[in-house]
């Protein structure tokens, strides 16, 4: 029965969406979108929103900063688009404490704060009452899945606090009560209130210099007149400096980490303009990038005029810098044309790879495309060796289940190797033009999977049916595996390290290869391939011609200390402690965590050791799958009392 009132209501949307007079100062127009969302897979399983009825179009954030209470306070307006019968409106929030729901004129609405799930927290579902502006006051909670609150220990400087948020996929809604899914996009705006002397910077243009509010506080003012989807606000609050970088770019850290941050990030001009001549306009304005505190539980997190960027990737020698070309191509794929549900994830990182792969050539060359390529390559074996056949689909099924049992690199690197097969299948220039038109046509909509596969038959296949079929189209979309017709790439990409390879697993003396000479991606190739059973003595060799532990490199020395934890090396034990315990990047953490666990003899323990004091610096994104392993005693019992 509800179902059936729910699509008429649709239909009413589709058919005559009125504009509405706000009678306020926002400007934003609610974009036709309904068509897009009416899709059925665009149907959004892990948001409460039911957006074909009502939908938030538009943001206003008026928060005060509490570093003492460790959360953010005040009130959020949002601007709804409803169809003409509808009386509610459904949001998304995790554990907030709302004081109120209002009117603009400040009568109290109707509301109530259904029970939810673990996964996906609890819907507000609002009166509107005819209203198309509601105002609510709220709380956020101490242990918000999307803030990290930092101790001044826990900063470069060590003397003031630091907070950032961290909003993919579906953690926002524990600081922001608006409809938290990607295919609902919204204007923004916010006020930020925050203690001297720090400094808030969000992901969206400030709109003016901050004021001082009574003698201890500023207000500093934002404003992203592009509609985003909502997993894209992002706040950081600390002790940060700026340095411009080129004409649109830039970057923010804490000062003790300025020059070395700059000196990584000196490329970033060239790949924007290598991106806009690849992709088309750069539509945001400025690109600018906030080094945050080792906690930062991602490489990097593309929130739109400001990625977020781990310290980590900072290696001195501007190595790991296909970071940046990635979240810079996430200004297209992602960012303007974004995945409407998690499912379809592999359309904003699939896409995003393809894309970072063709920065890196443009500007570091042929030989670094071939290699990144080939790295790319590898971690899709390993992925479909590795992971169930339900997991090795593109558009994979998440029913029933988190968005984050889609992050593999199946979406990552089985998505780009789908792209640059098409590439291969109808040339580059056509496959560069198909890419450009994608991004036009869907700049700031919601895209999903059905969507793009229709393109890619009637644009790049001539609607012809055959030619679909014998290129496996949907096979490749829908189905595990990899199809045969993979573009592999070129297969002399690592000759030289990969005969060095041949040679160290038949016992070969490691200071007689040519390391020193081998680029990061040779080093990384290097150390993935060889055979990984290694006694004490040939991991002591490696370690003395290479120098493992005291690389600075922290890509290499992950894989160092995964060989280490393999062989239980003791003597690397102590530069793994320092690693799990300076730095909190999901992607390190986790394995090496997992690979200890395993090894109920040896790593355990170790594992056992490290984690208490670890913790404390990790977000709760890197935390909470391992607050399950048991690793810490004093949180053991947390295990039962998961549903
Ligand atoms: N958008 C992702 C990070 C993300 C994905 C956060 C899903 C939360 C949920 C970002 O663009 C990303 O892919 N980062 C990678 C960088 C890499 C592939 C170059 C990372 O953090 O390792
Ligand atoms: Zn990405």
């Amino acid at each position: 029965m509800f179902r059936l009132a729910f699509v008429a209501m649709g239909l009413v949307m589709l058919t005559g969406c009125s504009t509405k007079d706000n009678g306020a100062a926002t400007t934003s127009e609610p974009a036709a979108i309904a068509p897009i969302l009416d899709r059925a897979d665009a149907r959004d399983q892990h948001s409460y929103a039911r957006p074909l009825e009502a939908r938030v179009y538009h943001v206003a954030l008026d928060l005060d900063v509490d570093f003492a209470a460790e959360r953010v306070a005040g009130s959020a307006t949002l601007d709804i688009e409803a169809a003409e019968d509808a009386r509610e409106i459904v949001l998304d929030s995790r554990n907030l404490t709302i004081r109120s729901i209002t009117a603009p004129d400040g009568s109290a609405l109707d509301y109530s704060v259904g029970e939810g799930s673990e996964e996906l927290g609890q819907p507000i579902t609002v009166e509107l009452a005819g209203h198309e502006r509601i105002v609510i006051d709220y709380v956020s909670a101490p242990d918000s899945d999307a803030l990290q609150f930092l101790s001044p220990a826990q900063t470069a400087g060590k003397v003031h606090p630091y907070l950032f948020s961290q909003g993919q996929s579906i953690l926002n809604r524990s600081w922001i009560p608006t409809q938290d899914s990607p295919g609902i996009r919204q204007t923004w705006e916010a006020r930020i209130r925050v203690p001297n002397p720090l400094t808030a910077v969000m992901s969206a243009p400030s709109a003016g210099d901050p004021v001082p509010d009574g003698p201890d506080h500023r207000i500093f003012s934002f404003a992203m007149d592009k509609s985003v989807p909502p997993y894209l606000i992002a706040i950081a609050v600390g002790d940060i400096v700026f340095r411009p970088l080129g004409l649109r770019t830039g970057v923010w850290t804490e000062p003790a980490m300025l020059d070395a941050a700059a000196a990584e990030l000196a490329d970033t001009e060239r790949m924007i303009t290598a991106s806009e001549q690849l992709f088309g306009p750069y539509r945001w304005g400025r690109y600018d990038m906030i080094v945050l505190p080792p906690s930062f539980p991602f490489g990097g997190m593309e929130n739109p005029t400001l990625t977020f960027l781990t310290p980590t990737f900072i290696a001195g020698d501007k190595s790991l810098t296909a970071l940046i070309a990635h979240e810079l191509a996430h200004s297209w794929s992602g960012n303007l044309a974004t995945n409407a549900t998690w499912a379809d994830f592999w359309l904003n990182e699939g896409m995003t790879v393809y894309a970072e792969q063709r920065i890196v050539e443009a500007v570091y060359g042929e030989e670094a495309y071939d290699q990144a390529v080939s790295l790319s390559l590898d971690a899709t074996d390993g992925a479909l060796a590795e992971l169930e056949r339900r997991d090795q689909v593109l558009a994979v099924d998440l029913a029933g289940r988190h968005p984050d049992d889609g992050f593999t690199d199946i979406p990552y690197d089985k998505g780009a190797a789908f792209l640059r097969t098409l590439e291969a299948e109808v040339g580059r220039e056509r496959f560069d033009a198909f890419l450009r038109r994608w991004f036009d046509d869907h700049a700031f909509e919601p895209v999903t999977s059905s969507m793009f596969f229709e393109a890619v038959a009637e644009q790049l296949f001539d609607g012809d049916e055959a030619k679909i079929a014998s290129f496996g189209l949907r096979e490749w979309i829908y189905e595990p595996g990899l199809p045969e017709n993979v573009a592999r790439g070129n297969p002399e990409a690592f000759a030289e390290v990969d005969a060095a390879v041949v040679e160290f697993d038949g016992g070969g003396d490691p200071a007689a290869l040519g390391w020193a000479d081998w680029n990061t991606a040779e080093r990384l190739r290097f150390l993935g391939k060889i055979d990984t059973d290694l006694s004490d003595e040939r991991l002591a060799a490696l370690d003395r011609a290479f120098g493992l532990s005291a690389t600075g490199n922290n890509e290499i020395l992950f894989l160092w200390l995964k060989l280490a934890i393999a062989n239980r090396y003791d003597p690397a034990v102590d530069r793994l402690t320092r690693f799990l315990t300076s730095q909190g990047r999901r992607k390190f953490v986790r394995p090496l965590f997992v690979a200890l666990a395993a090894d109920e003899e040896w790593g355990l323990t170790i594992a056992r050791r490290i984690y208490p004091r670890a913790r404390p610096l990790y977000h709760p994104v890197t935390f909470q799958d391992l607050d399950q392993m048991g690793l810490d005693a004093a949180r053991t019992g947390s295990e039962s009392t998961q549903s």
